[in-house]
């Protein structure tokens, strides 16, 4: 019966997990996945986390099914964190979200429910987008084409977002196009658009009839958590309704629990309780209902005051570290004797640097120095310390 199944490629990023914990070399780097870990090296448990799971734990509750939509405490954090407290959408009633397995489970509800809702539709991601994008939205049956985004050659060299190119390849996109746009710190190439140029996409997005998906898996990661949302605002005030997916995973270090969630925005507080009506039936359909734990730690986080304050100040150093590790590595690569200006690794934020590295130089790094990033060239920055940048650095040198 299964002699015909062919063997799979490893997942471009996850895969390189399986193949880094393999890796016998004491001096090995994981750089591949996209996982924030503090100065020491270690995956954060967060202050705000313990604090929560230490309450819950005093008060234990049986664990029963949760609504289909999740924790209804969580889904109005979600809301509130990507629509802005108070906001009109919020008090319209006119979002319908719900609790997902990570952003990937918000992001392939949506996929769902978009398919069901217009089968031939096509979908646009950004050329480079991450990785799972083209196969998330390929497996859930739609043809995956791509809008230009990245270019080497802006910049003078250095690399930077294609406007020009962007804009007409969306421009070009027949309508009910979806248009899968990263709100925050594009994975992987850390090069965001303007506000301005946001207005430019919003402008077309309304024009052409696109469907935007707002991927928004970095909140609080480039300058902070509202300045990271605002252009959720830019897509309300034109009239737009569209989507979004939510991930805690890296914003609550909660990467196992899978907190997700994905949020419609609608035209009116019925069309959302129809909408909900759909995503339930979606998610009955997948797993029947989300689990419990991380959303209900998230939720006690973002419903107390003192732990919301506390959750942002772990955010922000966390995105402060970040930042100072790329200034660290710019100046690391120098010291190390690269030749080539690498400052634009600054100009890039969140938690990726697109090093433009060959998958050539990669592989030779993963091999020789067991120094780990995507073949694409993308490093997380995020897994930097002091004691394993010099080394790091050293590698780079040595591929270049
Ligand atoms: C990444 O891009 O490395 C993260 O979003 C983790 C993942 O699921 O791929």
């Amino acid at each position: 019966f299964f002699s015909a199944v062919e063997m799979a490629p490893r997942d471009p990023i996850l895969g390189l997990n399986e193949q880094f914990n393999a890796d016998t070399n004491p001096a090995k780097v994981n750089l591949g996945v996209g996982v924030y870990f503090d100065a020491n090296g270690k995956l954060p448990l967060l202050q705000c986390v313990q604090a929560a799971e230490k309450t819950m734990s005093q008060d234990p509750k049986a664990r029963g099914y949760l609504p289909i939509d999740g924790i209804a405490a969580y889904d109005a954090g979600v809301k509130a964190l990507v629509f802005g407290e108070g906001s009109e959408p919020i008090t319209s009633g006119r979002v319908a979200t719900v609790q997902a397995i990570g952003g990937t489970g918000g992001l392939k509800l949506g996929a769902d429910f978009l398919k069901k809702l217009n089968p031939s539709a096509k979908v646009l991601i950004s050329d480079p987008s991450w990785e799972n994008h083209r196969a998330l939205f390929t497996n859930a049956g739609f043809t995956v084409e791509s809008y230009r985004y990245f270019n080497q050659a802006a910049n003078g060299g250095k690399g930077g977002v294609d406007f020009d190119g962007m804009l007409a390849d969306l421009k070009a996109a027949a309508p009910g196009t979806v248009a899968v746009l990263h709100a925050c710190c594009h994975n992987p190439t850390g090069y965001d658009i303007s506000p301005a140029q946001w207005d430019q996409v919003v402008a077309v997005v309304k024009a052409k009839g696109l469907v935007p998906f707002l991927d928004m898996a970095y909140q609080g990661f480039g300058y902070g958590l509202k300045e990271d949302g605002a252009v959720i605002a830019q897509f309300v005030a034109a009239g737009l309704t569209f989507f979004v997916s939510t991930s805690f995973s890296k914003s609550f270090s909660l990467y196992g629990e899978r907190v997700g969630a994905l949020s419609v925005l609608c035209e009116s507080k019925e069309e959302a309780d129809r909408v909900l009506s759909q995503l339930k039936i979606v998610i009955r359909t997948n797993y029947s209902n989300p689990p419990t734990h991380g959303g209900a730690v998230v939720a006690a986080v973002l419903s107390n005051p003192t732990l919301r304050a506390q959750w942002e100040q772990e955010l922000g150093e966390m995105r402060v570290r970040i930042k100072a590790m790329r200034q660290k590595l710019v100046d690391g690569l120098k010291a190390a004797g690269v030749q080539q200006d690498m400052s634009f690794i600054t100009t890039q934020i969140g938690m990726f640097s697109y090093s433009g590295l060959s998958k050539d130089q990669m592989v030779r790094l993963r091999n020789e120095f067991g120094v780990y990033g995507t073949d694409t060239g993308r490093m997380c920055v995020a897994a930097l310390n002091e004691k394993n940048i010099d080394y790091v650095c050293a590698s780079i040198a040595k591929v270049i």
